[in-house]
């Protein structure tokens, strides 16, 4: 979701604020805007497109100052113009404000504020909070931003600036994530550690109530009572070439080519060879709270829902407790069934995503102890879950999650494994599959190494309007995932089925016009796959196999056939999902489609 920098200090504002926006532009990239602080007020300039059109604009127009904010956007409320650009103001020029989130009582705010004399210029829900500061009573900007904000319902990670109390930056959190980077002299708020970067490692992330107050000398943190929260510094361990594209096109296509390294970084520390476990410090979760657990909820969005189901398959098996997926936007509005026993397990790239948080939330309430399996190293969802896994996989840029998906597997698998040995998984198969664990990394490298393959059929298949994508048993998850990479950056209409239910409608779509994606590694299902194959065969319809070494030859059947290498059938998401991530990239890119900011999308998403 949208983007929000500010800056106050004594260099000049505008380029630190192009740059930190060009890093969150992931976030959102309909409109950008920015505000800044010279000796005669707040100078705004804002217009619908990307950041590089304010950064041209800007340069024919320069603006000059030591402290400002600025936004990139993802429209919710309002078109993609100009005019509802942020930053926002009052009616008497005073306030600048940039928001992410949501106002939803702003229809009736806004109802209110006009009856009393309010212009509003945009169709914003922000617009209304420009306004309420301006009516708030106080004697600091500080004061009138609380006094504001008690009328308000909604989320919001929000950077205020007023003309009359120049060089200071008020900012406030309630559900959309912020943190302040603390530089020598100089402060920043931004809505991801990758736009202050460049400046300084310090971070102070901001919990939901909490109010900060930048100037140039200093910084602090209130709650709504104005009394002061102390709030840890923390140092971000990650640096800028995680978030450069190093020599590649697009940060899709590296984050896919880091798939050797993001595994092996998920796994470091944590393979235990003699005793055939996983040691997952983080988790908190003592042998004596893994016996007492009698089901596990998976709750996320997207494809990190597609790795729970991964997950599903992979804990059952190796632990026999009963798993179920949820789509956290769905069970968050469910009733939540307090069933002794229960372990919410929310997983999430990002560790912002509304939906999942709210629905591990609603789990906690409802008595359940909740696991964050997460990415971002200090995201909202890491800080409240109760224990969890962090990915270590770096900083995904792409809108399109790739080695996200791939390291959250191997977490599954680990956490499968860390539990099951805890409730009679042998100690044999314990030691086999850490060993098949820790070869992963060397096996992703050499599925890699089929993308000139990948890219000649990509080729071939670009030009066509709807692709099926089948998979069974634990690669039916990666069947969805491969349709979705598909249709999030190429536009083209995909679908994910279980193999075997395409006889019950699917198959109607099948002429000599429908690629069909198999996803069919060596496992229990494989002839079972096959059959569905021969299934398409006969009705005309074009096989792509993904298959494994050691399966045997499909070209009596298959148009095209790749081979990964050969793993667990447990492990071989990691292995069959990487050429399918590879297919929907070379497809967009032939297409002409923007890879890493695809129309409509934003990386995190932050409203519900
Ligand atoms: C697809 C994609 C989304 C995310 C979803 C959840 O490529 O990136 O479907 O997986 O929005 O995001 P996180 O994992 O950050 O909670």
């Amino acid at each position: 979701m949208c983007g929000i920098i500010g800056y106050v200090g004594t260099r000049d504002a505008a380029p630190i604020l192009l740059e930190g926006l060009r890093r969150l532009e992931y976030r959102g990239y309909d409109s950008a805007g920015v505000a800044i602080q010279n000796g005669a007020g707040l100078q705004v300039l804002k217009l619908a497109g990307r950041v590089h059109v304010l950064k041209e604009r800007l340069g024919h127009q320069p603006l000059h100052g030591t402290s400002g904010i600025a936004h990139t956007r993802w429209a919710t409320h309002g078109a993609p113009t100009g005019r509802n650009a942020h930053p926002h103001r009052d009616c008497t020029g005073d306030i600048a404000l940039v928001h992410n989130g949501i106002i939803e009582n702003a229809d009736a705010l806004r109802a209110a504020l006009e009856r009393q004399g309010h212009r509003f210029t945009t169709e914003t829900d922000t617009e209304t909070l420009a306004h309420l500061i301006e009516d708030a009573a106080g004697a600091t900007l500080e004061d009138r931003v609380i006094a504001a904000l008690a009328h308000v319902e909604g989320t919001y990670g929000l950077a205020v600036m007023s003309a009359a109390q120049p060089g200071k930056i008020v900012v406030a959190r309630q559900g959309s994530p912020v943190l302040l980077g603390i530089g020598e002299n100089e402060f920043f708020v931004a809505s991801d550690a990758s736009a202050v970067l460049e400046y300084t490692r310090s971070v102070v992330y901001l919990d939901d109530g909490d109010i900060a107050v930048l100037t140039p000398t200093e910084y602090h943190v209130i709650d709504s009572d104005s009394h002061v929260q102390l709030r840890e510094v923390d140092d971000v361990t990650w640096d800028l070439a995680a978030i450069e594209l190093g020599g590649y096109p697009h940060f899709m296509l590296k984050e896919i080519m880091e798939q050797p390294d993001t595994v092996r970084a998920t796994l470091r520390g944590r393979l235990l060879f003699e005793h055939g476990t996983a040691r997952l410090n983080g988790l908190n979760l003592p042998p004596e709270a893994c016996a007492e657990i009698r089901r596990i909820v998976v709750v996320a969005c997207g494809t990190s829902w597609h790795s729970g189901l991964v997950g599903r398959h992979v804990i059952e098996d190796l632990t026999g407790i009963p798993v179920q997926v949820e789509y956290a936007s769905e069970y968050r509005y469910r009733r939540q069934l307090a069933l002794p026993g229960t372990l919410t397990i929310a997983i999430s790239q990002s560790g912002e995503t509304a939906d999942t948080l709210e629905a591990m939330r609603a789990a906690r309430a409802a008595g359940s102890r909740v696991l964050g399996i997460v990415n971002v190293v200090g995201s909202t969802i890491a800080r409240e879950a109760d224990g969890g896994i962090y990915l270590h996989a770096g900083p995904e840029i792409g809108v399109a999650s790739t080695k996200a998906f791939t390291s959250q597997i191997v977490a599954l698998v680990m956490l499968g494994l860390y539990l099951g040995r805890q409730r009679g998984l042998d100690e044999e198969q314990g030691r086999e599959i850490v060993c098949r664990l820790a070869q992963l990394p060397q096996l992703v490298s050499r599925t890699l190494a089929l993308e000139p393959q990948v890219k000649a059929l990509a080729e071939r298949y670009a030009d066509k309007p709807n692709f099926l994508y089948l998979g069974r048993g634990v690669n039916f998850p990666v069947a969805l995932e491969g349709a979705l990479k598909l249709k999030e950056i190429s536009y083209i209409h995909a679908e994910g089925y279980p193999a075997a239910e395409m006889k019950h409608g699917p198959i109607a779509l099948i002429d000599a016009n429908m690629p069909v994606v198999f996803v069919a590694p060596k496992d229990d299902v494989y002839q079972k796959v096959v059959s569905n194959m021969q299934e398409v065969k006969a009705r005309g319809g074009r096989i792509i196999a993904f298959t494994s070494e050691g399966n045997g030859d499909l070209s009596a059947l298959a148009d095209q056939q790749l081979r990964v290498p050969a793993t667990l059938p447990l492990l071989s998401p990691v292995l069959t999902s990487i050429p399918l991530q590879l297919l929907a990239y070379h497809i967009a890119v032939l297409r002409g489609c923007d890879v890493d900011r695809p129309r409509n999308l934003a990386k995190s998403v932050t409203v519900e």
